[in-house]
This record gives structure tokens, C-alpha cells and sequence, in this order.
């Protein structure tokens, strides 16, 4: 296993509409044991292969409280989501240090193929609903900072870009 690099808002390749998996190979099975990886060590519970630079319609999560109970899902697509919402806070490997409210559906129903390439549906609620809604976004290109208004996007966007640049001069760049 790997740990891949994560791509850093406002890096523009995480605004890349994901193309379809076309088929769930060893290629998928490698990529998703990476994913795994290094979301675990980012201390992450959720990751979209957006986030990678892979732009393909792939997520992993583990929203759970021992962190045990991985769930892939590949071509997922939300079937039903609850007319009610919540607003709650969200982070984003992508966007280290920054969590904000973002309303999203309270419960969703979504169907996806698993790392056998089998359907399978999953009804999920509270933060794996919310987790999911989030992942999905980034595999259309859309990072959650966007629900923010723009002036607080602009601050973050800005300071970004700063603690890029920190770092990339103690690097020594
Ligand atoms: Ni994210």
C-alpha cells in the first residue's frame, strides 16, 4: 500500500467532473487499498479519488467511531435523499484546518458497486449521510468550501495559498 498525495484546495484539478469506473480490475482494487491507506493516516473519514488526482467515480469512507467498518463505493449514485436537511460542520483533506455548516439531507439512499463490482444499495443517515453528500460532490468537482459565501471562500482561498507558500519556502523551494 501507498500513501498518495492529496491535491489542496484551491489546486484547479479538484474541480474535474469524475468519469465513470469502467470496471472494477485490480487497477480499482489497488487504487481503493491506497485511498484506504492514506485517509486512515490523514486521520480523514471520508476520500474521493478526486482528491488524488484519479478522476474516476470512486469513494471511501469510515465514519465510524473505531474506525472499522470501511465502505467502498464505486459509480455511486444517489437514489433518494430526505427533503429535510442539517446544517453541521464539515472538513475536507483538501482544505486542511478549515470546518464550516453545510446543509445537506438528513438520510440518503444511495446505490454503488462494491470492490467485487457487485450493486449493492446503502441507506445511511447523521454523519455517514452527510460524509457521503460530500464525498459525491468532489467527484463532481465540487469542493465544500463552494456552499460558503464568497467572501468566506475568498479568506480561505487566500489563506491556502499562504500556507502553501510557508511551506514551500521552509522546504527550502
Ligand atoms: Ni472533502
Amino acid at each position: 500500500m501507498a500513501l498518495l498525495p492529496i491535491l489542496c484546495y484551491p489546486d484547479p484539478r479538484l474541480h474535474t467532473v469524475a468519469k465513470p469506473v469502467a470496471a472494477v480490475d485490480d487497477r480499482i482494487q489497488t487504487l481503493v487499498a491506497d485511498m484506504f491507506a492514506t485517509m486512515y493516516d490523514a486521520n480523514g473519514i471520508g476520500l474521493a479519488a478526486t482528491q488524488v488526482n484519479v478522476h474516476e467515480r470512486l469513494i471511501v469512507i469510515d465514519a465510524s467511531e473505531d474506525r472499522d467498518q470501511p465502505l467502498v463505493l464505486i459509480n455511486p449514485e444517489v437514489v433518494w435523499a430526505s427533503p429535510e436537511t442539517q446544517v453541521s460542520d464539515e472538513g475536507c483533506l483538501s482544505v486542511p484546518g478549515i470546518y464550516d455548516g453545510v446543509a445537506r439531507s438528513v438520510a440518503v439512499r444511495v446505490t454503488a458497486l462494491n470492490l467485487d463490482g457487485q450493486p449493492h444499495t446503502v441507506e445511511a443517515e447523521g454523519l455517514l449521510a452527510v460524509c457521503i453528500q460530500h464525498e459525491m460532490d468532489h467527484l463532481l468537482g465540487k469542493v465544500f468550501v463552494e456552499y460558503l459565501s464568497p467572501l468566506k471562500r475568498n479568506r480561505i482561498k487566500t489563506k491556502m495559498v499562504k500556507a502553501r507558500q510557508l511551506a514551500e519556502r521552509e522546504a527550502g523551494r
